[in-house]
């Protein structure tokens, strides 16, 4: 038993579920959300599924288990010996695995965090949730990511931890993060959200800091359903964060006539209280179908960037994003391409719109933390914080943007390449 939800096994009166189980109907529906179709040939198929479905329900029995249980555990296992890693967990969702990170961080308010100008809202959630400082380290203009320089100068006395994350898939420079933390006594969470399978010098990404948080949110380039995330770390916690994930529970331990205790778990700086972020045993299911052809994924999507960059090679006025090598390998998550302003007039603001108006589409790119609402109302002083990241000031509305790269055609990755060399030209022309 992996928590104390009832699979009582082949007893006379079993407690298998608690609640109603579902049927072939529940499943039918469930069915005709993943594959949607209208065609009479859809209808046709969809109608010898469900008498299938019936069939099947009649003859079998529901699993006594929906929610951390073998599957849960399989996935786990198969994480770990893909990239390295000791006693992942996985929860809800990235999110959730940076939460279990902040809390064993003891993270509370006075207590500084450093993470990127540009990233998701999901980063710094946590921490601004609890009445931490979160303070903005610019970026490096050629990744992305954040810039080891301006966190060196803006760690103090109160900095509590350093979030790096590997934007796009790009590996962050992790070493002088690395030296940074240890000369400080920092702890080092890596925001891996579009990282898993990614490489910096030979090291798998979100295995470097002290802990790493990969998401498979239905945008990534594996997803469990929808939602899903794994944490890893380095630090012997492999008992404590199975754990962690689901409220302190201790299988192992019992209270007198009682199943189980509940503890804090041990923290940096003393115990603190676990949250819920349980995975289901559906998304662990989603999950490891996907990773059995995650490499394939990769290779795709690292072979159309390597495409798409040869064709821009020799436009002049763009930047494409940097492909790795020495053994850094980016998971092609995003595409990152930057134009030079002095050249193509107008910069990214006009070439988008060109580039909308051929049909490509553009991806909605990360605004600098600092322009949403939310910093004001909690009190930051934004003008400022715009003021220390001057080359995300620079980047954001003038120089980058994401591009589509994955389950394209040839011919679109093609149409694409043509489409930006035109719009470039045109507007480099002043046309
Ligand atoms: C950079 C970054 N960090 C964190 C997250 C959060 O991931 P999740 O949705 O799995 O919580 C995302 C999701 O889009 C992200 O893009």
């Amino acid at each position: 038993m992996s928590d104390f939800r009832y699979n009582t096994g082949d007893a006379k009166v079993p407690w298998a579920a608690v609640g109603e189980s579902y049927g072939a109907d529940d499943i039918i529906d469930v069915v005709r959300f993943l594959m949607q179709g209208e065609a009479p040939e859809y209808m046709s198929a969809l109608h010898d599924v469900e008498k299938a479905v019936r069939a099947l329900s009649r003859l079998g029995h529901p699993p006594g288990k929906l929610s951390l249980g073998a599957n849960v555990s399989r996935l786990e296992e198969l994480i770990d010996s893909s990239i390295g890693s000791r006693g992942s967990v996985f929860v809800t969702n990235a999110t959730a695995g940076f939460e279990i990170a902040f809390r064993y961080a003891n993270l509370s308010a006075g207590d500084e965090v450093i993470i990127p100008s540009i990233t998701f809202i999901a980063t710094m959630s946590y921490p601004l949730a609890v009445g931490a400082k979160v303070v903005l380290a610019d970026v490096d203009a050629r990744t992305l990511n954040m810039d080891p320089d301006d966190v060196a100068r803006k760690i103090t006395r109160k900095t509590k931890m350093i979030v790096p994350v590997h934007i796009g898939g790009y590996p962050v420079d992790m070493d002088p993060i690395m030296d940074l933390a240890k000369k400080h006594s920092l702890l080092v969470l890596e925001d891996a959200a579009h990282a898993f399978g990614g490489k910096y010098k030979g090291r798998a990404l979100g295995t470097i800091g002290h802990f790493g948080a990969f998401s498979f949110h239905e945008v990534k380039n594996i997803t469990s359903f929808g939602e899903g995330g794994v944490l890893v770390s380095s630090l012997p916690l492999a008992e404590e964060l199975k754990r962690a994930r689901f409220l302190g529970l201790n299988m192992q331990k019992k209270i007198p006539n009682w199943f189980y205790d509940v503890e804090a778990l041990p923290g940096k700086d003393g115990p603190f209280v676990a949250s819920n972020s349980s995975s289901t045993e559906i998304q662990a299911l989603g999950l490891l179908r996907q990773l059995a052809r995650y490499d394939a994924i990769l290779a795709q999507r690292r072979e159309n960037a390597r495409l798409l960059s040869a064709r821009l090679s020799q436009c002049h006025g763009v930047l494409t994003p940097p492909l790795g090598g020495d053994g850094t390998e980016p998971t092609a998550h995003l595409y990152c391409l930057q134009v030079d302003p002095k050249i193509v007039r107008g910069g990214m603001v006009a070439l988008r719109e060109k580039l909308d108006r051929r049909g490509v589409t553009s991806i909605p790119h990360f605004a600098p933390l600092y322009k949403f609402e939310i910093m004001r109302q909690l009190g930051y002083d934004t003008a400022k914080l715009a003021a220390s990241c001057p080359v995300t000031e620079e980047l954001f509305p003038h120089r980058f943007t994401h591009l589509p790269i994955y389950g394209l055609s040839p011919q679109q990755l093609d149409y694409m390449a043509d489409s930006i060399i035109e719009s470039v030209g045109e507007l480099s022309r002043g046309a």
